[in-house]
């Protein structure tokens, strides 16, 4: 059985303007399946939201995508044409955003905006749709839905409004689920619930979720496989397991290792030396040859290392001189 929801094939994002050009997403390849949380991680600026936006083209104007496709149910969403597009969008692949405002229209009530999304794709009466999302809101757990269907945005909490985002993304069953940081602007208790219920649809219908975060506590607690993301690349993929407890890559171990531990006691998250490199032009070499503590002669001399499966390695990674465990 096939069980891949979405690919991507060798996706390669510019940002152009005026000025510069910035080489974003550069040959990024990944398989989505069904039933499973694959989370994109990687420092500010890898390309994680870059990758997101691809997938159903919500990329601003000054992107261009250069190369790449994404496969979903036979069908290249980069090559399809905009009603084709529109079809998918909402119904089968869905975007969970990061910042409420970028996901819900703030001039109308929330509970037409959970109703427009049934009218739009199923053909159902408003009367009907204004009911079922009324259900919709109690599911994803809002405690008073006739309030919170009559409310606008702002007169709703952050946690409220990404429930309603999972509401609207969630509403159509579809098969696959973006979601770009959905829970970091959110305290703790309520990010505990969000991600639960996440794990909820991936468990009882089988959403495939690509969850975007910068949290390591998070990968650890709802996904199954893990990308790591470093100056628009993807540097090292695989189960959690493997990735947090056994990392290849130079990077995923330094990012690794500024975690803090429980024994001890910081005041701040230790940073990585060094910077990402500025993206004007294509890299030539590895980027992460500046902050790496084992580059080799042939990481200055050759073009950067793909993503691949050594006999050795326990998972894929794109480094020329990989961590070796044991
Ligand atoms: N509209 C844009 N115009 C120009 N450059 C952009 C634009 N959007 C993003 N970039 C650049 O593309 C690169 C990747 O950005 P992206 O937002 O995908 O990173 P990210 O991994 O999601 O970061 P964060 O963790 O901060 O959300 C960065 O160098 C960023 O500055
Ligand atoms: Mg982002």
């Amino acid at each position: 059985m096939n069980d891949t929801a979405l690919s991507v094939r060798d996706l390669s994002v510019q940002y152009r303007n005026k000025e510069e050009t910035v080489f974003a997403v550069s040959d990024v390849s990944f398989d989505l399946r069904r039933g499973e949380v694959l989370a994109l991680v990687g420092e500010s600026g890898a390309g994680k939201s870059t990758v997101a936006m691809s997938l159903l083209r919500l990329l601003s104007s000054s992107a261009e995508i250069g190369s790449g496709s994404v496969l979903f149910g036979g069908r290249d969403l980069l090559a399809v044409d905009e009603r084709e597009l529109r079809a998918v969008r909402g119904r089968h692949v869905a975007m969970i955003f990061q910042d409420p405002v970028a996901g819900l229209n703030p001039l109308i009530a929330v509970g037409d905006q959970v109703a427009e999304i049934l009218t739009s794709h199923l053909t159902i009466g408003k009367k009907e749709a204004k009911k079922q999302a009324l259900q919709i809101l109690r599911d994803v757990g809002l405690a008073d839905p006739e309030r919170v269907a009559k409310s606008y945005p702002f007169q709703l909490s952050g946690g409220m409004c990404q429930r309603v985002m999972i509401g609207i993304a969630t509403a159509l069953n579809p098969e696959v689920i973006v979601a770009d940081e959905p829970t970091s602007a959110l305290d703790v208790t309520v990010q505990a619930q969000i991600l639960y219920q996440l794990d909820q649809l991936r468990k009882q219908r089988g959403t495939a979720i690509l969850l975007i975060t910068h949290a390591f506590g998070v990968v650890a607690q709802v996904a199954d496989e893990v990308g790591v993301m470093y100056a628009g690349r993807l540097v090292e993929t695989g189960g959690v397991d493997g990735v947090l407890g056994a990392p290849l890559h130079p990077y995923t171990h330094a990012l690794l290792s500024t975690l803090p531990r429980l024994h001890e006691a910081r005041e701040q998250l230790r940073a990585i030396p060094g910077q990402p490199p500025e993206l004007h032009e294509p890299a030539a070499h590895c980027p992460f040859i500046p902050r790496c503590p084992k580059v080799l002669n042939a990481c200055r001399a050759d073009p950067p290392p793909v993503l691949h499966a050594g006999e050795s390695h326990t998972h894929p990674v794109a480094c020329y001189n990989p961590v070796w465990q044991g």
